[in-house]
């Protein structure tokens, strides 16, 4: 008998990384997974390797930021399967830029799948979610959020908002019974950063270690089991995690006194900000690190 055994579970972003991994745990655990992304291909993928293994899956293709797919989809959960326990949030996308030239086109996508999409998938789907036992309600946010770092405008900005709809959405769905909760990864490894992380521009501190998916998949089990608010992920980065968020200018004094070359590689992207494009600016990361 698993934990998840009669619970349906929903996960946005269940094509890649981190919601992948926790479609791959919550099937072991009996759930009925229901993967919902846009690639068919990969989504295919995740399916049969839950069904390979025994586990209850399928998928939907939707665009999180096409409201009237998210009806559809919405619906046809509800007409099969007439409940839903357990909602993910782990659609996201991401993009790092000086603020400075920051393209406002790409920062509105980013704030469209990272904020707004989660807002409205809550909308739709809370009426089914108020049907469901579990009555779960996950956000994958970021250590970014406590801590956020040069270059990660359009990244933070629309965490930091889902961070603030997280606090009060909590309050008014807690007289419903409906736990709400943020978990709070450090760098992980997936598609998403793959082509950015030891980059000029996401340079990692010592003491920051970079995870895999599985992990961050299992503290977002523990966090619906145990039903606690948020979680930061790996657990021994909370205590800088409420360090920063109590003395935000912490986190700026970590990356220059503990990253060698941090502040030239500030400066110039500084001086090369004006007219350059975004992927050049700062530089890559061997010029970056000389002084
Ligand atoms: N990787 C990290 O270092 C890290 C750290 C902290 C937090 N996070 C957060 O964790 C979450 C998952 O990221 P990840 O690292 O697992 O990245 P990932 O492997 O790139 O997964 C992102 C997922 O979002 C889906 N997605 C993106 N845009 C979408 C759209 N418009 N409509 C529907 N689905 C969309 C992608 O599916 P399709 O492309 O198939 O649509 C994919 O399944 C994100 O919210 C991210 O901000 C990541």
């Amino acid at each position: 008998m698993g934990y998840l055994d009669t619970s349906v579970v929903v996960i946005f972003g269940g094509s890649s990384g981190i919601g992948k991994e926790c479609a791959l745990l919550f099937a072991k655990h009996g759930g009925q997974i229901i993967l919902i992304a846009r690639r068919q291909a990969e989504l295919e993928e995740v399916v049969n390797e839950i069904r390979h293994q025994n586990g209850k899956a399928e998928a939907f293709i939707a665009d999180v930021t096409n409201p009237d797919v998210l009806h559809n989809v919405a619906g046809a959960i509800k007409d099969k399967y007439g409940k839903l326990d357990v909602l993910i949030y782990s659609a996201g996308a991401f993009h790092l830029s000086p603020a400075e030239t920051l393209d406002i086109q790409i920062a509105r996508k980013v704030m469209d799948v990272n904020y707004w999409s989660a807002l409205h998938v809550t909308q739709v789907f809370l009426p089914l979610l108020r049907t469901g036992s579990q009555k779960s309600l996950v956000f994958i946010s970021s250590l970014s959020v406590p801590c956020t770092p040069a270059f990660f405008t359009a990244y933070a900005a629309p965490k930091h908002a889902l961070h603030g709809f997280t606090l009060a959405l909590r309050q008014e769905l807690a007289p419903d019974g409906i736990h709400v909760a943020e978990v709070y990864p450090g760098p992980v490894y997936t598609p998403l950063i793959e082509e950015h992380i030891h980059q000029a521009m996401y340079r990692v501190p010592p003491g920051i270690p970079v995870i895999n998916p599985e992990t961050v998949a299992k503290g977002v089990f523990k966090t619906i089991m145990k039903r606690r608010k948020e979680l930061v992920i790996p657990k021994r980065l909370s205590v800088i995690a409420r360090l920063s968020s109590a003395f935000p200018c912490l986190i700026g004094s970590y990356y220059r006194l503990s990253i060698r070359g941090w502040t030239k590689g500030l400066q110039v992207a500084d001086r090369k900000v004006n007219g350059a494009d975004s992927e050049t600016v700062p530089p890559a990361e061997p010029e970056f690190l000389e002084p």
